[in-house]
């Protein structure tokens, strides 16, 4: 049984990455090693935490020796990492643990693929989950390429382009087989609500604010997160060592009009007067450094590999207000900071 290690596999799309590999592969071993912050939720994993090819590890990918012993322990072939500080305004307020989990925690990551696996990189792979956003800010025009030179601008940003660096520099230095991805903004379920579009969705739903950063003009360019998954499979299994892939929708929207969508899908499904919840939106100060456009172009990982986004945006969206319309049960137990009280009692280390 092939042992993959997926790190951050209870947070977004992590769980869906797991999932993904857990039904699809019953032949590996998927180890989900996380250490559950405020992001981890293993809720997000419920429907296939019983399966026999999946184990929960607990564990900060920054404890060098607890992620040597478990390389060695379940005889790690592949990673898949995706543990990360994710949310850009929380950098903002508190950079150094971005630094420490992204930084640190891949370093300490490649180091023990690098000891385990030293003398033997037949059939190995270090797989980083990175951003679109390590590209920088776009103008108007363009497309982000894997060529184009990193520019990243908020401390999130800057300490992904570094970890980022550090597989390569593995990769180089050591011949530690590594492959990056780099993906645009992804939305679905089971994302936490402090992004734009579950949060957005909850407030609706609430007759709260809707707080909209700046003139509402930034432009993000938005994946549903199971295409997201699928990419991944699809570069981990076939993709070439030492390379780099973007991941995108060309599916870009300025978070004005996005939030109009929000509201006319969620008012509809509410049985509310359509576009009745505009009355939420609330201009506020604008996020500092915030990048004006992210554009993705992922034709090479369409052309190399096959890979196509394999929803339009209006049926993802849908998908997405409906699963947060249905499954209120598990944003209240966040909202409410239940799921962390239980996780912590059951998991105490
Ligand atoms: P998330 O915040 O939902 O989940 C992050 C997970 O990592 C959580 O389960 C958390 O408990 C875990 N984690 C954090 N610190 C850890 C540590 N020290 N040790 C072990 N586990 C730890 O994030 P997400 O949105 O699912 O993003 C996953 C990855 O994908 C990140 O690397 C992110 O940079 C990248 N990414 C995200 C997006 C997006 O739109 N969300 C887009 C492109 C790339
Ligand atoms: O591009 C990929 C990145 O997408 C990932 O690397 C990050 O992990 C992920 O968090 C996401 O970053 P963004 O900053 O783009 O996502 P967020 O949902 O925080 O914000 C989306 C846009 O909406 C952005 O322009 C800021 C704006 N916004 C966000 C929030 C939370 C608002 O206007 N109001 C808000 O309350």
């Amino acid at each position: 049984m092939k042992s993959i290690l997926v790190t951050g596999g209870a947070g977004f799309i992590g769980s869906h990455l797991v999932r993904l590999l857990v039904n699809k592969y019953p032949d590996y071993k998927i180890i989900n090693m996380d250490v559950l912050t405020y992001a981890g939720n293993l809720a997000n994993l419920k429907d296939i935490e019983d399966k026999e090819n999946y184990e929960f590890v607990k564990c900060d990918i920054c404890d060098f020796e607890k992620v040597q012993k478990i390389f060695l322990d379940y005889k790690i072939e592949s990673v898949i990492h995706l543990a990360a500080e994710s949310h850009v305004d929380r950098s903002i307020k508190d950079p150094f643990s971005f630094a420490q989990t992204n930084v640190m925690g891949t370093l300490s990551l490649l180091q023990a693929a690098k000891f385990a696996w030293e003398g033997n990189y037949e059939g190995k792979l270090f797989y980083h989950v990175s951003t679109d956003e390590v590209y920088g800010s776009l103008g108007e025009e363009g497309f982000f390429l894997e060529t184009t030179a990193y520019d990243p601008h908020s401390p999130y940003s800057a300490s992904k382009a570094s970890s980022d660096h550090f597989v390569r520099s593995f990769q180089d230095t050591f011949g530690l087989p590594t492959v990056i991805s780099n993906c645009s903004n992804n939305y679905g379920s089971y994302q936490f609500p402090e992004k734009l579009i579950p949060l957005f969705i909850n407030n609706i739903c609430n007759n709260k604010a809707l707080p909209v950063y700046g003139k509402g003009l930034n432009v993000r360019d938005w994946l549903y997160v199971e295409d997201h998954a699928r990419a991944i499979d699809v570069i981990f299994h076939e993709g070439k060592v030492g390379d780099t892939y973007n991941i995108g929708g060309f599916n870009e929207w300025t978070n004005i009009d996005l939030i109009k969508v929000m509201i006319k899908t969620v008012d509809r499904l509410l049985g509310r007067e359509e576009g009745e919840s505009e009355k939420l939106i609330t201009y506020v100060t604008d996020r500092a450094g915030h990048d004006l456009r992210y554009a993705i172009d992922s034709t090479k990982l369409k052309e190399e590999l096959g890979w196509e986004p394999s929803l339009q945006f209006e049926e993802g969206i849908e998908e997405t207000v409906k699963w947060y319309l249905e499954n209120k049960e598990w944003m209240e137990n966040i909202t409410s900071g239940e799921y962390e009280k239980y996780y912590a009692e059951m998991y105490k280390s």
